[in-house]
């Protein structure tokens, strides 16, 4: 018998039971279901790095602002589908403090968490041009953005982006661009599950290309403003959250609510469509919709049929939660540092113990702390690690279900782990390095 910092038996005994052939290969539903049921049975805790959700109390003026509506009433009326107005006025003044980039009110749209925003974005985008049909991920990525597609019977490419940082992004975009097919990109920025962070080089060049073909790029800001090797929290000053808006005025930004403003539970995100794109009338999409106008299909043909726009009290939850940003009443790029202290001790205890950290660096900087980071050990791939790391308590994803072609590597989240657990860490991955030396 082993002797594992979890015990041996229970562990083989519940992953038995479980019926998943392996740990690397499972969802992170399913690993999720399997660590609670190894926990329960040994009374020991995991270090649990499995499912990105936030791991901090909901932003206050986020509560009180929706409180104060349900107390008002709104939960008995059904709100404006393309948003109440109020709110579609605070998110142009977000990203116009934030980013410094101009949206007109009509292009910010609020939706069911960004998750929605994104459905109801491929399902336009697909139907926007005859004969182009296809998405391109710059990935690694959210695995539920392809799972979308696949719902939605729609195509897609991809490739990881390891490779092809810096000026050899130019050459790997226009290769699928040239094809004709793409008529959209999707990347997240900063990265899940990789926190690689595009610098302004690369924005440049996808914002060029993008307006050359004609193609629309999807940038997905759910975690906004947490790179926090800069400071982006002063309201209307530089420096702003990078974002390719500065270079092609050919997007969709989605912000979420859920990682910036710990408010995931309220499913409320915000989609903002550039006045160009909002604005433009694409003879296809009348074939579909009532109307050729992009924002008018959006909002009256896509949104509606989804969900009839989205909770009442959450968008004035929102509402609150971005005037207090806005009004530079509540840093909330602060109230989420958290996350980059942990990822930084982390870090530390995971390279001191043979470990490595697999999407390292963005092209000359060292990557930096935030929600993410992806690790790999000497010898072994990512399914192999994850199957042995059960037994040592720690819990995370592989980062082939995100498009990663780093067959060695794991995704680590660094929201749920406690500052009080780091001592565990180090001593489970200090006996993982003894029982596995590395050769
Ligand atoms: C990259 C990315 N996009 C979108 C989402 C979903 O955001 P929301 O909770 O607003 O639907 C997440 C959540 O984890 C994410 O990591």
């Amino acid at each position: 018998m082993k002797k594992t910092p979890i015990d041996y038996n229970i562990v083989t005994e519940k992953l038995q039971e479980s019926g998943l052939k392996s740990v690397g290969k499972s969802s992170i539903r399913e690993i999720k279901k399997l660590v609670d049921e190894i926990e329960n049975a040994t009374d020991e805790k995991f270090i649990r790095m499995e499912m990105g959700v936030p791991g901090l109390p909901p932003a206050q003026a986020g509560v009180e602002g929706q409180i104060e509506a349900l107390k008002r009433g709104v939960a008995a009326i059904y709100p404006d589908i393309m948003g109440i107005k109020p709110l579609k006025k605070e998110i142009s003044r977000f990203v116009k403090k934030f980013m410094n980039v101009d949206v007109s009110p009509d292009g910010c749209i609020p939706t069911v968490g960004s998750m929605q925003g994104g459905f109801a974005a491929f399902l336009m985008l697909s139907r926007m041009h005859k004969g182009r049909d296809t998405t391109l991920f710059i990935d690694p990525g959210f695995p539920v953005h392809k799972m979308q597609h696949k719902v939605l019977n729609l195509k897609f490419e991809s490739f990881d982006v390891y490779n092809y940082r810096g000026e050899k992004l130019r050459e790997k975009l226009e290769a699928y661009f040239k094809t004709g097919k793409i008529h959209s990109v999707i990347y997240s920025n900063p990265n899940n599950p990789s926190w690689i962070c595009f610098n302004e080089t690369e924005l440049k060049i996808i914002g060029e290309l993008a307006t050359k073909y004609d193609i629309v790029i999807m940038e997905d800001l759910a975690y906004f403003g947490m790179d926090f090797r800069q400071d982006y929290s002063k309201p209307g000053e530089p420096p702003y959250q990078p974002s390719v808006a500065n270079y092609t005025d050919n997007y969709i930004l989605f912000i979420s609510s859920s990682k910036a403003f710990s408010y995931a539970g309220e499913r409320i995100g915000m989609m903002v469509i550039s006045n160009n794109l909002y604005n433009g009338h694409f003879e296809n999409l009348a074939n579909y919709y009532a109307n050729d106008q992009f924002g008018y299909s959006l909002v009256f043909g896509t949104i509606y049929p989804l969900s009839s726009g989205t909770s009442h009290s959450a968008q004035y939850g929102l509402l609150a939660m971005l005037k207090a940003a806005n009004n530079g009443d509540f840093n909330f790029v602060e109230s989420v540092k958290e996350y980059g202290k942990k990822a930084k001790i982390m870090k530390k205890i995971f390279l001191e113990n043979g470990f490595q950290i697999v999407y390292h660096t963005d092209i000359d900087q060292p990557i930096a702390d935030g929600f993410y980071f992806t690790f790999s050990y000497p010898g072994f791939d990512a399914e192999e690690l994850l199957n042995k790391l059960v037994y040592y308590g720690i819990s995370a994803i592989s980062l082939l279900i995100t498009g990663s072609e780093r067959s060695e590597g794991i995704r680590a989240c660094t929201s749920l782990i406690q500052m009080n657990q780091m001592e565990d860490l180090e001593k489970r991955l200090k006996q993982f390095a003894m029982d596995y030396p590395v050769k």
